[in-house]
């Protein structure tokens, strides 16, 4: 048996209301509300990167696991702070972890983190006393004014892989599917995603359609063997669309909208309000799924499309664990979003246009994490990071700089 022991999510504490953008860009409000299905974007703000926000998720994640057992730390991102050293080499140090841990950076697009989770499977099989931290972390940037720009967002998850799972059990089975191709990319010269959305759609729901026929020869489960579905979430109205998909090509083209939506709607709540977290996106979803479900899901077996562009896809499944309530963070977790603060549109502008020096020359950032870690600037062309000291031991979000 292996699978998810602990599971934690973070989202920084500053959003835009897409109702506030829709007004700005002059657009119906219900195209982004309805037509894309999100209603805020989290916004990241200058003193925290992917390494921040993934410390953030790890130190819950592992907050009742013995440290030593951690054999190896998995970072997915495709928002790496550089070209060389691994994101997952700072996480190590700022959580304490023992030198004899592996720690590395994994790559491929919004599917690193599954591509991570497959390796942490093999891993635990093989050594079953060890567990594997995967952390994925993400920023959603596209450019200012293009139709990206509302599917933006920012978070990160951790997860730890061990023989003794308290959430879900992992199937053995999956299916996958790789293509070369141009949906979506960001050369190394730019910090915005290019996307060709539209073909992205069809890609993904080729890549849902391809990896499921595997998936289904392997298994040999049916579409009816899922009490629960989460899907890759660019944007929540995406589940739609594939769930549809999903539904059609597994045979199943009766089932009524309400009642697909009975089987992934839980699965979309926090990434409405936290935007795209590109790796971490699929496991926001899963955690949505798990804390907001208002039924029992145990022994439910939840399938899951995790797809990265360019692309590379797996439909994969699981088992929720009896017990997995008490395994949740639930209650921390709807603090967290319920304690951010929404910027106006021009604060948000001014995170948007933040950029640390590409100069090479040192700089401070200036304050406002809500998380436990900051990146406290860079000097001699290497990055700070530092652990925060909060004003009140409950962890209660400070924002001391807002400069706008
Ligand atoms: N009320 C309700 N729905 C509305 C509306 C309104 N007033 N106005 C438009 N809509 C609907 C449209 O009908 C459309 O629905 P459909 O998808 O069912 O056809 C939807 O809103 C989006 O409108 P569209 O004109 O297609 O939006 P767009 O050209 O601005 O593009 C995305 C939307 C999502 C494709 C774009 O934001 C994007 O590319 N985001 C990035 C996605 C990504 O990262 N993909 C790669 C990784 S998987």
């Amino acid at each position: 048996m292996v699978g998810i022991e602990s599971l934690a999510f973070y989202t920084p504490g500053y959003y835009l209301d897409l109702t506030t953008l829709a007004e700005e860009r002059g657009v119906d409000p219900g195209k982004y509300l309805i037509g894309i299905g999100q209603e805020k974007m989290g916004l990241l703000p200058p003193d925290e990167d992917v390494v921040t926000m993934g410390a953030h998720a790890a130190h819950y994640a592992l907050k009742d696991v013995d440290l030593s057992t951690i054999d190896t730390l998995m970072f997915a991102t495709e928002s790496g702070v550089d070209q060389s050293k691994a994101a997952a080499i700072y996480v190590h140090q700022l959580l304490g972890l023992p030198s004899t841990t592996k720690a590395f950076e994994i790559k491929q697009a919004c599917c690193g983190s599954t591509a991570a989770l497959q390796m942490a499977l093999a891993l635990v099989h093989q050594k079953p006393n060890k567990r594997v931290l995967i952390v994925a972390s993400d920023v959603a940037r596209y450019g200012f004014g293009s139709s990206g720009e509302p599917t933006q967002g920012a978070g990160a998850i951790a997860m730890v892989i061990s023989s003794t799972p308290k959430i879900l059990e992992f199937d053995p089975e999956s299916g996958s599917y790789t293509e070369d191709v141009m949906d979506f990319w960001r050369p190394n010269y730019m910090d915005e995603a290019l996307v060709d959305g539209k073909y992205s759609i069809k890609v993904y729901l080729r890549a849902l359609s391809e990896s499921w026929k595997q998936y289904h020869e392997e298994s040999g489960r049916t579409y009816n063997d899922f009490a629960r579905l989460c899907f890759h979430l660019p944007f929540t109205r995406m589940a739609d669309k594939a769930h549809t998909h999903l539904a059609r090509v597994s045979g199943n083209r009766e089932v009524a909208p309400n009642a697909l939506a009975a089987r992934h709607g839980a699965s979309l709540a926090y990434n409405r309000v936290t935007g795209n977290s590109y790796t971490a996106s699929l496991y926001v979803g899963l955690t949505s799924l798990l804390e907001t479900s208002d039924e029992d899901l145990t022994g439910s077996r939840v399938g899951m499309f995790s797809y990265g562009s360019g692309c590379m896809a797996t439909f994969f499944s699981g088992v929720v664990m009896e017990g997995y309530r008490s395994a949740m963070d639930a209650r921390r977790h709807h603090e967290m979003l319920q304690t951010r603060r929404e910027l106006t549109y021009r604060q948000y502008e001014h995170f948007y246009r933040f950029r640390l020096p590409i100069d090479g020359s040192d700089c401070n950032t200036p304050r406002y994490t809500a998380g436990w870690f900051r990146l406290a600037g860079v000097k001699d062309h290497k990055r700070i990071y530092e652990k925060v000291v909060k004003d009140e031991p409950s962890g209660t979000l400070t924002h001391t700089e807002m400069v706008v």
